[in-house]
């Protein structure tokens, strides 16, 4: 079977790499010339753990191919669309513009009845419109179907959970649709993964709510941790009691400065848009708190980190420990490290950030922040230090051997994930957030 995956970003990247894992001839289809160099020669264009060794094998292989040349995914049995669906520049609402552009320069190719698949996050209802405008514009007419397979890889795990995903969702209007994908997902299924077969807005509708979901997980302990920080309760003895009821679990039950990245953040804010655009904008209103809830948390590190510095930020020395959104990922879209960076930097303050793999994204982004070459030389003369990614390096970082390079020890540990005693040992003052 040959397969096209059109956009080839975080998302079309490895999952055109595990299509060819699993045995099919994919061609991956890109307008990012760049990227798609970068693709051919079996490189990586972001950091994503297994990727490139994937991508270098079967580039060798001859079974991966890319292009930005969308005729060569002509006469593929599938194609995935997997290209981008931003947040508008005017608003709340999923930007469907290159989702819609697409799809529509595929139908011209489309001459043989064809499988599309979108696994790109869209509002519901989207791919009803899209199933329509295919039909009008595809020389296959109906023979050019679509169907949606929500995506739920987590970046820094995107390779094991694309070969080996929990679950998976077919939106299908067709038992040839639905047998297509079952070919395709022959691997998994025969592994027991578990398949829900739907229609088009549930299949939509599932990827919507498990970002609202795992966004109000997390904003709702940190609302709690913001009690705690009134009243002198610990957010994270707070949290594994808590998650002790199975019934609720601990997972995403860590407080600190909240969700960011390319998907959560716009995903809660595109389905508000969308309940507001079919008349039903009082179901979700509580995701505009949980928004706000999460942006609070930033808020609250730099007012940790002005508190520290006795509310003298101006030409003062902030180290940042981390710029991508979470670790295990050079992604910096809507980073809460780089916000915070970037609001103390407007203070005034002298900012030096370093993080393991996000240093060239978060150069080209906020250009007028120090970079450092290291962890240590990020801290040094700092008058506090902001850990602010969980990479597992900085959770490492000795704080006695920190202690001898900074102006001042001061530290806002932002993911509330360092050994407190070991920091307050080494002489340092140490925040986290939701915790005496
Ligand atoms: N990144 C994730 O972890 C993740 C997980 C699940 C779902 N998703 C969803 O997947 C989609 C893609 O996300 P991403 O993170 O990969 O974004 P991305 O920005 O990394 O990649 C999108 C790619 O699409 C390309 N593109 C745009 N228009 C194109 C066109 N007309 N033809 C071919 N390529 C085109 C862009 O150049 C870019 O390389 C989004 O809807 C996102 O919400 C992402």
């Amino acid at each position: 079977m040959r397969i096209s995956v059109i956009g080839t970003g975080y998302l079309g990247a490895v999952h055109a790499a595990g299509m060819a894992e699993l045995g099919f001839d994919v061609v991956g289809i890109d307008v990012d010339q760049a990227k798609i160099d970068a693709l051919r020669e079996g490189r990586s264009p972001f950091y994503e753990p297994d990727l490139e060794p994937l991508l270098r094998k079967h580039v060798d292989s001859g079974k991966l191919t890319f292009s930005t040349d969308l005729s060569d995914a002509a006469g593929a049995d599938v194609h995935f669309v997997c290209v981008g669906t931003p947040q508008k520049r005017d608003g709340l609402a999923a930007d469907m513009t290159y989702v819609e552009q697409s799809i529509e320069a595929l139908a011209a190719h489309l001459t043989e009845p064809t499988l599309v698949v979108g696994k790109s996050t869209v509002p519901v209802g989207s791919a009803a419109q899209l199933q329509a405008r295919l039909i009008e514009l595809a020389p296959a007419g109906e023979g050019a179907e679509l169907a949606w397979n929500p995506e739920f890889l987590r970046e820094g795990f995107a390779v094991e959970d694309t070969l080996r995903p929990d679950r998976l969702v077919f939106g299908v209007r067709s038992d040839r649709a639905e047998q297509l994908l079952r070919k395709v997902y022959a691997t998994a299924l025969a592994a027991d993964t578990p398949l829900v077969v739907t229609d088009f807005p549930t299949a939509e509708l599932v990827k919507s709510s498990a970002n609202a979901f795992l966004a109000t997980k997390i904003s709702f302990i940190n609302a709690i941790s913001e009690i705690c920080e009134v009243t002198g309760a610990d957010v994270t003895a707070l949290a594994d009691a808590l998650g002790h009821d199975a019934r609720i679990g601990r997972k995403f039950l860590n407080a600190g400065i909240g969700f960011g990245g390319g998907c959560l953040p716009k995903d809660i804010r595109a389905f508000i848009a969308r309940a507001g655009e079919i008349g039903a904008a009082h179901a979700l209103t509580f995701l505009g708190e949980v928004d706000a809830i999460n942006m609070r948390r930033r808020q609250r590190v730099v007012e940790i980190a002005g508190e520290l510095l006795d509310n003298h930020v101006s030409g003062r020395r902030v180290a940042v420990l981390g710029a991508a959104f979470k670790p295990h990922s050079d992604d910096i879209r809507d980073s809460p490290a780089l916000s915070v960076a970037g609001e103390l930097h407007l203070h005034g303050a002298e900012v030096s950030v370093y993080d393991p793999k996000a240093m060239d994204n978060a150069r080209r982004i906020f250009p007028t922040l120090r970079y450092a070459e290291s962890a240590i030389d990020a801290c040094r003369d700092a008058d506090v230090v902001l850990h602010l990614t969980e990479w597992p390096e900085f959770r490492e970082v000795d704080p006695a051997v920190l202690g001898e390079v900074v102006a001042q020890r001061n530290v806002v540990d932002g993911r509330n994930c360092l050994d407190r005693e070991a920091w307050r040992a080494a002489g340092w003052t140490y925040r986290g957030l939701g915790r005496p």
